[in-house]
């Protein structure tokens, strides 16, 4: 139970890695906001039935009133923040296209919720966490930012800037005792990318061959590495970036 007396945000826990976060931070102990643009009501039942504590808060972390209320809702149900794990993206849904099939309204969409979404939601639970001295910012990134992934460049490219900004978002905090480090996740089956019937096609068999480990990825794997950074483990690990891709990337 390394999280008890801890609160998280877990934006993106309506699914996939998001949920199985967020499901592992509860059953550690922590109080977990779910929270999401879809609802997720169900999932936070689910974990308050199995003795966790939870609540689902709507979001769109691309908007800037939407995100502060997330962070208000969190402060008055829990009383404070002490993990943030920006999961929350465009990601499964994914539509494969050459670059100049992107449409601008597209691109900027992208950016918006996978690149400024992590940003809004760092600056609305900054003023908590350094006035607590303490505080645990966790980024989920993606392979495919190391590796040139083809056919999309606008999540590539929104998850490039994630990772550049973990670097200087955890300089930032630095002297507030706030650390900030990124995981790296490669191909998985989140729900979402399993019903991405063209995702699936194109990725998976590759995926597994370009790793040491030469299996399928799953949401359970992802859960393990963003637990440590959010723990008092990881209090001297910041700006870092954590592939968790069964050996596919090496940086
Ligand atoms: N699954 C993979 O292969 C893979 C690989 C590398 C990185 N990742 C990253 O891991 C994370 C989760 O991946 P997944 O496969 O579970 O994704 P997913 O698409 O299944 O889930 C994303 C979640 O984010 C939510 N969301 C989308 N836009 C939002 C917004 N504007 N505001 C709030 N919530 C919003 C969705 O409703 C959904 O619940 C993403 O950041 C993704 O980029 C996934």
């Amino acid at each position: 139970m390394k999280f008890v007396d801890k609160v998280a945000i877990v934006t993106g826990a309506q699914t996939g890695i998001g949920l199985a976060i967020a499901q592992r931070l509860a059953g550690e102990g922590a109080a977990v906001v779910l929270a999401d643009i879809a609802d997720a009501t169900p999932q936070a039942r689910a974990v308050q039935e199995s003795g966790g504590r939870a609540i689902a808060v709507k979001v769109d972390v691309a908007d800037e009133q939407s995100v502060q209320a997330m962070v208000e809702r969190t402060v008055a149900e829990f009383g404070r923040v002490d993990i943030l794990v920006n999961n929350a993206a465009i990601a499964a849904g994914i539509q494969l296209r050459p670059f100049e099939q992107i449409p601008v309204a597209e691109w900027r969409r992208m950016q918006d919720v996978n690149a400024m979404g992590p940003f809004l939601c760092a600056r609305a639970v900054a003023p908590h966490m350094r006035r607590q001295q303490s505080g645990r910012i966790v980024n989920i990134t993606s392979g495919t930012a190391f590796k040139g992934a083809l056919f999309m460049l606008d999540y590539v490219a929104s998850k490039g800037a994630l990772m550049t900004m973990t670097r200087s978002l955890a300089r930032e905090l630095g002297p507030a005792f706030i650390t900030v480090n990124a995981v790296s996740p490669g191909y998985t089956l989140s729900e979402g990318n399993l019903a991405n019937k063209d995702f699936l096609a194109s990725y998976r068999e590759a995926a597994i061959a370009a790793r040491a480990l030469p299996r399928d990825g799953w949401p359970a794997d992802i859960v393990g590495a963003v637990a440590f950074l959010a723990s008092d483990d990881a209090s001297f690990i910041s700006g870092q970036i954590l592939a968790v891709d069964g050996g596919s990337v090496y940086h």
